[in-house]
């Protein structure tokens, strides 16, 4: 969701009203996720490089997210949202803490779409922490590291259970990963957008998922087996 400093300061406003516009965005893009079917969305809300911005920054961030897990459970449970919190969200303050505790508690039952927010998340650390977990939790696998493969790792990832991406957007002209999902985007169908994130809406979505639906997927194979292959078993 990149692009909420520059849609303020091009506007002679400060960049924090950029990221509570973002968070609009976020109401929006959620909403037509969901009147568009699709079954999961993450979102990059705080990178564990984001630490490195102006203290100010930072605690309007932590509040906004605060605020944003108290107000916004209600339109989450009426949508039929399912909340999920992934990254190291041990070094947010305690009330941060319980408040994503609380609105995936309160979210757990719902089926339509798994909101996934990635805070104090790094594509790196998801692999480590993964690895670490892995070996703590069955340590043969340090006398015989062959057992180690894909497979072995995948469930300790901090997504663990959840489909690969099948598209993955960012938003403000940018085009890099920056320590996202890296494992997990190995397949993922990119798409960047010039827009800022403020600006993103369903129109915006709409153009990203008719890009992904002009995209050959091949996996690896030729365009050739891919035409042989029939479309449910891809
Ligand atoms: C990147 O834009 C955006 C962030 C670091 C914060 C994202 C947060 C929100 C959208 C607010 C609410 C979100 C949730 C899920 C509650 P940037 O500041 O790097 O923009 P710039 O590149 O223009 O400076």
């Amino acid at each position: 969701m990149d692009g909420n400093g520059r849609w303020a300061t091009r506007r002679f406003l400060p960049r924090t009203v950029g990221h509570h516009k973002g968070l609009d965005a976020v109401r929006t893009t959620v909403e037509a996720c969901v009147q568009r079917g699709v079954e999961y969305l993450t979102l990059f809300a705080f990178s564990s490089e984001n630490w490195r911005r102006p203290e100010e920054e930072v605690s309007v961030l932590m509040t906004l997210f605060v605020s944003a897990l108290e107000r916004e459970v209600g339109r989450l449970i009426r949508n039929g949202v399912r909340l999920k919190v992934i990254g190291d969200v041990s070094a947010f303050n305690p009330v941060l803490q319980t408040a994503i505790r609380e609105a995936e508690a309160r979210t757990a039952d719902n089926g339509k779409l798994v909101l996934t927010i990635a805070a104090n998340y790094g594509g790196r650390w998801d692999i480590t922490q993964a690895m670490r977990r892995l070996l703590a939790e069955r340590p043969e696998c340090l006398t015989r590291p062959e057992l180690i493969d894909d497979a072995a790792l995948e469930p300790f990832l901090a997504t663990a259970g959840m489909p690969e991406p099948d598209l993955f957007i960012r938003t403000g002209g940018e085009q890099r990963i920056s320590n996202f999902l890296l494992w997990q985007l190995a397949y993922t169908e990119l798409y960047f957008s010039e827009d800022f994130w403020p600006d993103f809406d369903a129109a915006a979505l709409d153009r990203a998922i008719a890009s992904f639906g002009e995209r050959e997927r091949r996996f690896g194979r030729t365009s050739a087996q891919v035409a042989a292959v029939a479309p449910q078993s891809r």
